[in-house]
């Protein structure tokens, strides 16, 4: 029987997505990759409208590595049968979801959507949006969907930026000083993800012009923060010039340091 993978995606797509990708060609004979820019992640004032749209681009990155899906807002969200709403619950007014209120019951009605045209076997979704990832794996465990979920470990710049198809919003001076944001998150998850490297991180952060929207240490099933290294990882959310970044790293566990 053939095996289908979906790699959702809202386009723009770099070199996180090609890996996402290369890891569905592994797991299934056929790989979908969606492209939709989804309005009902986006809250008022966020950046829908300039979300980089670069379709042709994207058709062909994907040439011979899988079938494009395009579907449109009257495919995904049909006004005569809407799509059920997934909310997100607590973990999904955490972090992220406390600065964009609403999103992640976005990212996860879209998903189970998307699940629904397509009917996968699988679905690969990268470890950068670490929050988004794990509730994917509660939906589907809690509405006992049949679907692998995959997460992919993220792509970085040589500077150790994390790809994002939003680093395209940085100009050149704000490019070279985003790479601080990985060093202080490694610098972080190797002292175990003490509160001093916390500290010291989010100042150093201040000091270089970012604002930081959080940075925490994480138990990375419950997103609650701990102070356990096991199981953990370092969050951070914070906006230099009009661009906001995300990135995580796993917490070195004691015996690895
Ligand atoms: O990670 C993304 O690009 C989006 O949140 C997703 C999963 C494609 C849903 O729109």
């Amino acid at each position: 029987m053939t095996r289908t993978a979906i790699v959702p995606t809202m386009g723009a797509l770099h070199d996180g997505h090609l890996a996402l990708v290369h890891r569905a060609r592994e797991l299934a004979d056929r790989v979908v990759v969606s492209i939709f820019v989804n309005p009902t992640q986006f809250g008022a004032g966020e950046d829908f409208a300039r979300y980089p749209r670069t379709l042709d681009a994207d058709r062909v990155l994907l040439d011979g590595l899988a079938e494009v899906f395009v579907p449109t807002v009257a495919e995904v969200y049909p006004t005569d049968n809407p799509p059920p709403v997934i909310h997100a619950g607590p973990m999904g007014d955490l972090w992220d979801g406390a600065a964009r209120p609403g999103h992640f019951d976005g990212v996860l009605t879209v998903v189970n959507r998307l699940f629904d045209l397509v009917k996968p076997d699988v679905a690969v979704f990268g470890e950068k949006d670490w929050q988004q990832l794990t509730l994917i794996r509660v939906m589907v465990t809690e509405r006992h969907v049949p679907i692998d979920i995959i997460g992919v470990p993220t792509v970085r710049e040589p500077s150790g930026l994390a790809l994002s198809s939003r680093n395209r919003f940085l100009n050149p001076d704000e490019l070279e000083k985003a790479a601080l944001l990985p060093v202080v998150l490694r610098q972080i998850a190797e002292s175990g993800g003490t509160s001093e490297s916390i500290i010291r991180g989010a100042a150093r952060l201040d000091d270089a012009g970012f604002m930081v929207d959080y940075l925490d240490v994480v138990d990375e099933n419950t997103l609650e923060p701990t102070i356990d290294s096991a199981n953990a990882r370092a969050i951070i959310a914070a906006r230099l010039g009009s661009t906001r970044l995300i990135d995580n790293m796993p917490v070195a566990p004691a015996a690895e340091r």
